[in-house]
Protein backbone atom coordinates (compact mmCIF):
# COMPACT_ATOMS: atom_id res chain seq x y z
CA UNK A 1 0.00 0.00 0.00
CA UNK A 2 1.11 3.21 -1.08
CA UNK A 3 2.11 5.51 2.33
CA UNK A 4 0.81 8.74 1.15
CA UNK A 5 -1.24 10.03 -1.25
CA UNK A 6 0.22 12.25 -4.20
CA UNK A 7 0.26 15.95 -2.89
CA UNK A 8 -1.33 17.83 -5.79
CA UNK A 9 1.26 20.71 -4.56
CA UNK A 10 4.82 20.64 -4.63
CA UNK A 11 6.53 22.74 -1.93
CA UNK A 12 9.86 23.62 -1.44
CA UNK A 13 10.91 21.96 1.40
CA UNK A 14 13.36 24.27 2.62
CA UNK A 15 10.57 26.95 3.10
CA UNK A 16 7.81 23.87 4.70
CA UNK A 17 7.68 24.25 8.42
CA UNK A 18 9.53 21.79 10.01
CA UNK A 19 7.40 21.28 12.83
CA UNK A 20 3.57 21.72 12.80
CA UNK A 21 1.70 21.39 16.12
CA UNK A 22 -2.20 20.48 16.53
CA UNK A 23 -4.93 20.91 18.64
CA UNK A 24 -7.40 19.09 17.47
CA UNK A 25 -10.73 20.57 18.47
CA UNK A 26 -14.58 19.92 18.04
CA UNK A 27 -14.93 16.17 17.83
CA UNK A 28 -18.05 17.15 19.81
CA UNK A 29 -19.68 19.60 17.78
CA UNK A 30 -19.23 17.58 14.62
CA UNK A 31 -20.91 14.65 16.31
CA UNK A 32 -23.55 17.24 18.18
CA UNK A 33 -24.50 18.07 14.43
CA UNK A 34 -25.44 14.89 13.24
CA UNK A 35 -27.21 14.16 16.49
CA UNK A 36 -24.55 11.58 16.91
CA UNK A 37 -22.72 10.25 20.38
CA UNK A 38 -19.95 12.49 21.20
CA UNK A 39 -18.00 9.27 21.04
CA UNK A 40 -18.33 9.18 17.28
CA UNK A 41 -16.75 12.57 16.72
CA UNK A 42 -13.75 11.52 18.65
CA UNK A 43 -13.69 8.45 16.10
CA UNK A 44 -14.14 10.34 13.15
CA UNK A 45 -11.35 12.80 14.66
CA UNK A 46 -8.95 9.92 14.87
CA UNK A 47 -9.44 8.84 11.35
CA UNK A 48 -8.21 12.76 10.30
CA UNK A 49 -5.48 12.30 11.85
CA UNK A 50 -4.14 9.38 10.00
CA UNK A 51 -4.95 10.96 7.18
CA UNK A 52 -3.41 14.55 7.98
CA UNK A 53 -0.60 12.91 9.15
CA UNK A 54 0.03 10.84 6.18
CA UNK A 55 -0.25 13.53 4.26
CA UNK A 56 1.75 15.94 6.08
CA UNK A 57 4.82 13.31 6.20
CA UNK A 58 4.28 13.33 2.02
CA UNK A 59 4.47 16.40 1.59
CA UNK A 60 7.90 16.71 3.78
CA UNK A 61 7.07 17.75 6.80
CA UNK A 62 8.87 16.00 9.67
CA UNK A 63 7.14 16.36 12.71
CA UNK A 64 3.36 16.49 13.35
CA UNK A 65 2.82 16.68 17.13
CA UNK A 66 -1.15 16.57 18.13
CA UNK A 67 -2.95 17.11 21.53
CA UNK A 68 -4.63 14.16 21.86
CA UNK A 69 -5.63 14.08 25.58
CA UNK A 70 -4.41 16.49 27.65
CA UNK A 71 -4.07 16.44 32.11
CA UNK A 72 -7.86 18.45 32.01
CA UNK A 73 -9.89 15.88 29.50
CA UNK A 74 -10.12 13.44 32.60
CA UNK A 75 -12.66 15.82 33.98
CA UNK A 76 -14.67 14.62 31.30
CA UNK A 77 -17.69 12.04 32.01
CA UNK A 78 -16.55 8.50 32.52
CA UNK A 79 -18.42 7.00 29.50
CA UNK A 80 -16.53 9.70 26.96
CA UNK A 81 -12.98 9.15 29.10
CA UNK A 82 -13.12 5.42 28.89
CA UNK A 83 -14.48 5.97 24.62
CA UNK A 84 -11.22 8.30 24.22
CA UNK A 85 -8.85 5.04 26.21
CA UNK A 86 -10.68 2.43 24.13
CA UNK A 87 -10.09 4.55 20.63
CA UNK A 88 -6.40 5.56 21.55
CA UNK A 89 -5.49 1.89 22.15
CA UNK A 90 -7.14 1.09 18.64
CA UNK A 91 -5.18 3.87 16.76
CA UNK A 92 -2.13 2.40 18.71
CA UNK A 93 -2.37 -0.85 17.84
CA UNK A 94 -3.25 0.36 13.97
CA UNK A 95 -0.34 2.21 14.06
CA UNK A 96 1.57 -0.72 14.79
CA UNK A 97 0.29 -3.10 12.17
CA UNK A 98 0.00 -0.61 9.61
CA UNK A 99 3.37 1.77 10.37
CA UNK A 100 5.67 -0.67 11.25
CA UNK A 101 7.00 -1.16 7.94
CA UNK A 102 6.43 2.16 6.62
CA UNK A 103 7.99 5.94 7.24
CA UNK A 104 5.82 7.09 9.83
CA UNK A 105 7.90 6.99 13.32
CA UNK A 106 5.26 7.08 16.31
CA UNK A 107 6.18 8.98 19.74
CA UNK A 108 4.39 10.06 23.04
CA UNK A 109 4.76 12.98 25.02
CA UNK A 110 3.26 13.66 28.02
CA UNK A 111 2.97 11.65 31.80
CA UNK A 112 1.56 7.92 30.45
CA UNK A 113 1.55 7.06 34.33
CA UNK A 114 -1.82 7.56 34.48
CA UNK A 115 -3.16 5.16 31.59
CA UNK A 116 -3.68 1.59 31.78
CA UNK A 117 -0.85 -1.23 31.81
CA UNK A 118 -2.10 -2.30 28.49
CA UNK A 119 -2.07 1.28 26.98
CA UNK A 120 1.35 1.81 28.20
CA UNK A 121 2.76 -1.77 26.96
CA UNK A 122 1.03 -0.75 23.94
CA UNK A 123 3.00 2.75 23.95
CA UNK A 124 6.03 1.39 24.35
CA UNK A 125 5.67 -1.34 21.26
CA UNK A 126 4.58 1.22 18.77
CA UNK A 127 7.40 3.65 19.99
CA UNK A 128 10.06 0.61 19.65
CA UNK A 129 8.72 -0.77 16.30
CA UNK A 130 8.40 2.64 14.24
CA UNK A 131 11.56 4.03 15.93
CA UNK A 132 13.74 3.72 13.00
CA UNK A 133 11.28 5.22 10.64
CA UNK A 134 12.59 8.64 8.93
CA UNK A 135 10.21 10.16 6.87
CA UNK A 136 7.72 11.98 9.36
CA UNK A 137 7.53 11.89 13.59
CA UNK A 138 4.23 12.03 14.58
CA UNK A 139 3.87 12.61 18.68
CA UNK A 140 0.94 12.42 20.19
CA UNK A 141 0.73 14.43 23.56
CA UNK A 142 -0.89 12.26 26.04
CA UNK A 143 -2.13 13.15 29.57
CA UNK A 144 0.07 15.90 28.51
CA UNK A 145 -0.21 19.71 30.13
CA UNK A 146 2.19 22.60 29.09
CA UNK A 147 2.49 23.84 32.81
CA UNK A 148 2.61 20.13 34.45
CA UNK A 149 5.85 19.50 31.63
CA UNK A 150 7.58 22.69 32.92
CA UNK A 151 6.90 21.48 36.73
CA UNK A 152 8.22 18.39 35.60
CA UNK A 153 11.85 19.99 34.04
CA UNK A 154 11.97 22.40 36.98
CA UNK A 155 11.99 18.99 39.22
CA UNK A 156 14.64 17.12 37.24
CA UNK A 157 17.19 20.59 37.15
CA UNK A 158 16.59 20.65 40.97
CA UNK A 159 17.46 17.41 41.58
CA UNK A 160 20.32 17.81 39.17
CA UNK A 161 21.40 20.61 41.23
CA UNK A 162 21.20 18.86 44.52
CA UNK A 163 23.04 15.48 43.28
CA UNK A 164 26.08 18.26 42.16
CA UNK A 165 25.44 17.78 38.99
CA UNK A 166 24.63 21.24 37.18
CA UNK A 167 25.85 24.61 38.89
CA UNK A 168 22.56 26.75 39.36
CA UNK A 169 24.48 29.80 37.40
CA UNK A 170 25.30 27.44 33.95
CA UNK A 171 21.41 26.99 33.47
CA UNK A 172 20.29 28.70 30.62
CA UNK A 173 17.51 28.32 28.29
CA UNK A 174 19.18 25.05 26.64
CA UNK A 175 18.95 23.37 30.14
CA UNK A 176 15.03 23.77 30.47
CA UNK A 177 14.66 22.49 26.58
CA UNK A 178 16.60 19.31 27.05
CA UNK A 179 14.35 18.67 30.10
CA UNK A 180 11.37 19.14 28.07
CA UNK A 181 9.38 16.03 27.07
CA UNK A 182 10.07 17.53 23.27
CA UNK A 183 14.16 17.52 23.97
CA UNK A 184 14.61 15.93 20.70
CA UNK A 185 12.65 17.76 18.73
CA UNK A 186 12.62 21.19 16.69
CA UNK A 187 9.82 23.56 18.56
CA UNK A 188 7.09 23.97 16.27
CA UNK A 189 6.87 26.27 13.51
CA UNK A 190 3.09 26.37 13.17
CA UNK A 191 0.53 25.58 15.10
CA UNK A 192 -2.67 24.96 13.69
CA UNK A 193 -6.04 24.60 16.36
CA UNK A 194 -9.59 24.03 14.49
CA UNK A 195 -13.06 24.65 15.42
CA UNK A 196 -13.03 28.28 15.89
CA UNK A 197 -11.14 28.64 19.59
CA UNK A 198 -8.95 31.32 19.92
CA UNK A 199 -6.84 29.73 22.94
CA UNK A 200 -3.43 27.61 23.25
CA UNK A 201 -4.77 25.54 26.39
CA UNK A 202 -1.78 24.88 28.03
CA UNK A 203 -0.08 22.98 25.25
CA UNK A 204 3.58 23.40 24.42
CA UNK A 205 3.88 26.47 26.12
CA UNK A 206 7.51 26.84 26.32
CA UNK A 207 7.91 25.57 22.47
CA UNK A 208 5.65 27.64 20.91
CA UNK A 209 6.82 31.13 21.76
CA UNK A 210 7.95 32.41 18.37
CA UNK A 211 5.47 29.59 16.59
CA UNK A 212 3.00 31.09 14.27
CA UNK A 213 -0.28 30.59 15.05
CA UNK A 214 -3.30 29.20 12.30
CA UNK A 215 -6.69 29.31 13.83
CA UNK A 216 -9.50 27.95 11.43
CA UNK A 217 -13.66 27.15 11.78
CA UNK A 218 -13.82 23.82 9.94
CA UNK A 219 -14.15 21.17 12.83
CA UNK A 220 -11.28 18.76 13.67
CA UNK A 221 -12.68 15.68 11.95
CA UNK A 222 -13.52 17.72 8.96
CA UNK A 223 -9.89 18.84 8.41
CA UNK A 224 -8.38 17.43 5.50
CA UNK A 225 -5.93 17.50 2.96
CA UNK A 226 -6.86 20.92 1.38
CA UNK A 227 -7.85 22.11 4.87
CA UNK A 228 -3.81 21.35 5.77
CA UNK A 229 -2.51 22.63 2.46
CA UNK A 230 -4.64 26.50 3.75
CA UNK A 231 -2.74 26.25 6.87
CA UNK A 232 0.68 25.69 5.08
CA UNK A 233 -0.23 28.06 2.58
CA UNK A 234 -1.07 30.72 5.52
CA UNK A 235 2.40 29.93 7.33
CA UNK A 236 4.52 30.57 3.71
CA UNK A 237 2.75 33.78 3.65
CA UNK A 238 4.11 35.04 6.64
CA UNK A 239 7.47 36.75 7.69
CA UNK A 240 9.28 35.46 10.88
CA UNK A 241 11.27 37.89 12.45
CA UNK A 242 11.70 35.73 16.18
CA UNK A 243 11.98 39.43 18.19
CA UNK A 244 14.40 40.66 15.08
CA UNK A 245 13.34 43.22 12.74
C1 LIG B 1 -11.40 17.90 21.25
O1 LIG B 1 -12.71 17.77 20.80
C2 LIG B 1 -10.60 16.71 21.12
C3 LIG B 1 -10.16 15.91 22.14
C4 LIG B 1 -10.56 16.07 23.53
C5 LIG B 1 -9.22 14.85 21.95
C6 LIG B 1 -8.71 14.59 20.56
C7 LIG B 1 -8.97 13.20 20.22
C8 LIG B 1 -9.05 12.70 18.96
C9 LIG B 1 -8.80 13.44 17.75
C10 LIG B 1 -9.45 11.29 18.74
C11 LIG B 1 -8.66 10.31 19.38
C12 LIG B 1 -7.21 10.40 19.09
C13 LIG B 1 -6.45 9.37 19.21
C14 LIG B 1 -4.99 9.46 19.00
C15 LIG B 1 -7.04 8.09 19.52
P1 LIG B 1 -13.86 18.19 21.80
O2 LIG B 1 -14.45 16.95 22.36
O3 LIG B 1 -13.36 19.14 22.82
O4 LIG B 1 -14.86 18.89 20.84
P2 LIG B 1 -15.97 19.99 21.26
O5 LIG B 1 -15.21 21.20 21.75
O6 LIG B 1 -16.68 20.23 19.98
O7 LIG B 1 -16.83 19.36 22.31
Amino acid sequence: MALFRKAKKEYDKALLPKHVAIIMDGNGRWAKKRSLPRIMGHRAGADALRRVSRFAGHMGIEYITVYAFSTENWKRSDEEVSGLMSLLLDYLKNAEKELGGDEVRIRVIGDPARFSDEIQQQIKRVEAVTKDNKAVTVTLALNYGGRDELVHAVKAIAKEVQDGKTDPDSIDEKTVSRHLYTYDMPDPDLVIRTSGELRLSNYLLWQTSYSELYFTDTLWPDFDEKEFTKAIDAYLSRSRRFGGR
